[in-house]
């Protein structure tokens, strides 16, 4: 009866040092498995002495019974403690924020872009394109720029051939226009230009937005009064507003509009070289040879042009002194607009 004793005990050892389903698994078989030390008790019955049997035949039944049973309890409380720590760890929390769900929006290219196109389109302008891929015929030529002429070194042209360009400017779709429409003319040519330039200002790609009016009394006061209710109307109508006399061989007399610098009001700093003036865009008065090479009668009509820079404008608007930010597409900018 010892050996049961002493059996009993050592189980109860195993059990109490036992902390997880394995090591339960290697007591349960060490006991009861076909070789358990509890299996060869049973099987060692046969060999007791008859008056012997008995007795402890029941006691290896009750130990095997309690070993059994002490195992599935043991199992039981395991299973238990592992559902509650699946339970802990695998707790989804509904108070976490959600995951963040970013709309697009438009490039603050086009933003400017659409404010521009608004505000002329309020004057009356219509809005009309032209190819990028431009015949030199109508970048410069027709512009009154011929082969030799020296402004043409002003814009570093992409030839794609002798006769083809990337247009420099949207100027040309000012000669388009005039080839199929007849006048009265009021009309805004936005879209993308090319110079082989690059710097914190100038990158090979950029927009440009081109104006145009032409009538039988156009006058440079018209001129005035459409570009300064522009500018009002973009930067604030407080802004002050010149034309200095420039050059431009499409336009004379050419001017180019200044703005009041925005960044000093007018005191003089870094960005308006202490001029206290920034220049926003070029125009004049339609040269007599545009309209001739486009088919108008110059003793018939006067009109007026204007051309700008998108890029610029929005540099300005938004006080952003590199250009190449604009095409990095780096989110941490273009989500600010
Ligand atoms: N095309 C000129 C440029 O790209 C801008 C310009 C100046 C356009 C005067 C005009 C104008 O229509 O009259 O620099």
């Amino acid at each position: 009866m010892d050996d049961l004793h002493s059996l009993k005990k050592a189980f109860l050892d195993d059990i109490a040092a036992v902390s997880d389903l394995d090591g339960l698994q290697q007591i349960k078989s060490r006991y009861s498995g076909k070789k358990g030390l509890l299996t060869e008790k049973l099987k060692a019955l046969s060999s007791i002495p008859a008056d012997e049997r008995r007795n402890y035949g029941k006691l290896v039944n009750e130990l095997k019974d309690f070993i059994e049973g002490t195992v599935k309890e043991k199992e039981l409380a395991f299973r238990e403690i592992e559902k509650e720590r699946r339970l802990l760890t695998e707790k989804i929390d509904i108070t976490l924020p959600g995951k963040p769900f970013f709309f697009g929006r438009k490039h603050p290219i086009y933003q400017i872009l659409a404010e521009i196109k608004d505000i002329f389109v309020s004057m009356g302008f219509g809005i009309e394109e032209g190819p990028e891929v431009e015949l030199d015929y109508y970048n410069f030529e027709a512009l009154n720029l011929p082969k030799d002429h020296p402004a043409r070194d002003m814009q570093d042209t992409f030839y794609v051939s002798d006769d083809v360009v990337l247009r420099t400017h949207t100027s040309p779709v000012q000669v388009r226009v005039m080839e199929k429409k007849s006048p009265p003319l009021k009309i805004i040519a936005p879209g993308k230009v090319y110079r082989c330039d690059s710097d914190v200002s100038h990158t090979a790609m950029f927009h440009q937005v081109e104006g145009l009016m032409v009538d039988t009394d156009v006058s440079f006061s018209d001129l005035k009064g459409v570009l300064e209710l522009f500018v009002h109307s973009f930067f604030g109508k407080d802004t002050p507003v010149r034309f200095r006399p420039s050059y431009f061989p499409f336009t004379e007399p050419s001017a180019e509009v200044d703005i009041g610098c925005i960044f000093c009001s007018g005191k003089g700093c870094r960005i308006c070289k202490t001029t206290g003036w920034l220049e926003v865009m070029g125009c004049g008065m339609v040269n007599p040879r545009v309209f001739e090479m486009s088919g108008y009668r110059p003793e018939e009509y006067t009109g007026f042009a204007f051309g700008m820079g998108v890029e610029r404008m929005t540099m300005l608007k938004y006080s952003i002194d590199d250009i190449r930010l604009f095409y990095e597409n780096d989110l941490r900018f273009l989500k600010q607009f």
